[in-house]
């Protein structure tokens, strides 16, 4: 049987109450503390959601030899430090979206896993959930002829005051926050980096893009739109236009335990009912199949550098008003 690996969250971030379910169905995983840059916020914090140890500080979770796995879900700014900081002290790790700011981050966390021989990968939850291996093997199968067009959206109305999505150097930005689900789903689909992109933004408070308006030219003549905000009503979706069919995802990053995606051949529309699961059980079970039985994750390190270099090329784009 598999030991159960000791999982302990980096901070209090709100994102982590979405870990707890999956952390505590699983015979393969154990959620043991909770690190907070204040003691009586982790104790509190731990209280509330009866995990078993409390640590005042992020450096002192990582000497707790008994974690074995980190859950990093700092502010984006943050996660090269502490995830490097983290495998360094013999954990392997879940880092939150975006993995990085910047290809050298990327780089020196990539370096830092291959070193110490421990998992890292990125939470994208999306791509584990059944609906995303399904919109895949629709693709797949030649059901919408050659693809030509993908079109996206990520947008909610951000009301969290003074939370670190609206301050450019922690990372801020809805680009980097919801902007890289629609990115990183056209890139899963076509299979390639884009050839050159564009990007408008409108610029919020703090200099940060409060909306993003980006495309994508790939090489095999495929061509991607989308667009991401915190002004725009709470709006997700993603489309795939062939030349023999469309594919419409009206829940391409949260899917539920039942999700749609509807599918037009020519005069015929139907509807493909998907039994999904638990939204944030597949990245757990991802990170206990690639340390205990060797498999490798199924997001790659590859494959989160390439969707931050198209954001980055996004915001390059913004900034001279050139393609990149
Ligand atoms: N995959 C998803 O569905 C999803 C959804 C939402 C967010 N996320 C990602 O998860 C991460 C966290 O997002 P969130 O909205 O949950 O974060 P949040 O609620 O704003 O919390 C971030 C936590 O980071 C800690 N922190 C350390 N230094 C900080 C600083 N200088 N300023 C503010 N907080 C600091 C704080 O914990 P302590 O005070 O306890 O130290 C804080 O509670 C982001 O990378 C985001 O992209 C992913």
């Amino acid at each position: 049987m598999d030991k159960a690996l000791n999982w302990g969250l980096l901070s209090t971030a709100k994102i982590n109450r979405a870990l707890m379910k999956p952390l505590r169905a699983s015979n393969r995983t154990r959620l043991l503390g909770v690190a907070s840059r204040s003691q009586a916020a982790a104790e509190a914090y731990a209280r509330e959601l009866s995990i078993p140890r409390a640590y005042g500080s992020y450096e002192a979770m990582l000497a707790d030899p008994e974690i074995d796995v980190v859950y990093n879900s700092l502010p984006n700014h943050l996660h090269a430090e502490w995830t490097i900081k983290a495998l360094r002290t013999g954990k392997h790790v879940l880092c939150e979206k975006p993995l990085a700011l910047s290809l050298a981050e990327v780089d020196a966390m990539t370096a830092a896993a291959r070193e110490t021989g421990k998992i890292l990968t990125e939470a994208f939850m999306y791509r584990h959930h059944p609906q995303t291996s399904k919109v895949k093997e629709i693709v797949e199968s030649g059901a919408l002829g050659k693809l030509q067009l993908i079109k996206g959206a990520f947008t909610f109305t951000l009301t969290r005051e003074g939370n670190y999505r609206t301050v450019k150097e922690m990372g801020g930005g809805s680009l980097w926050d919801v902007g890289c689900y629609p990115i990183s789903f056209a890139r899963m689909i076509v299979g390639e980096e884009p050839l050159e992109v564009f990007g408008w933004q409108a610029e919020g408070p703090g200099g940060t893009d409060e909306s993003f308006y980006g495309e994508m030219r790939f090489g095999s003549g495929v061509h991607a739109q989308f667009d991401c905000g915190f002004k725009s009503h709470y709006r997700t979706y993603m489309e795939l236009v062939g030349t023999d069919g469309v594919l419409y995802i009206p829940h391409p990053f949260k899917p539920g335990a039942r999700t749609e995606l509807q599918l037009t051949r020519g005069d015929e529309a139907q509807i493909i009912k998907i039994k999904g699961q638990e939204l944030y059980l597949g990245e757990v079970e991802d990170m206990c199949d690639a340390i205990l039985r060797g498999r490798p994750p199924r997001i790659s390190l590859a494959e989160s550098r390439g969707n931050i270099a198209v954001i980055l090329k996004l915001l390059e784009s913004a900034q001279t008003g050139k393609k990149s």
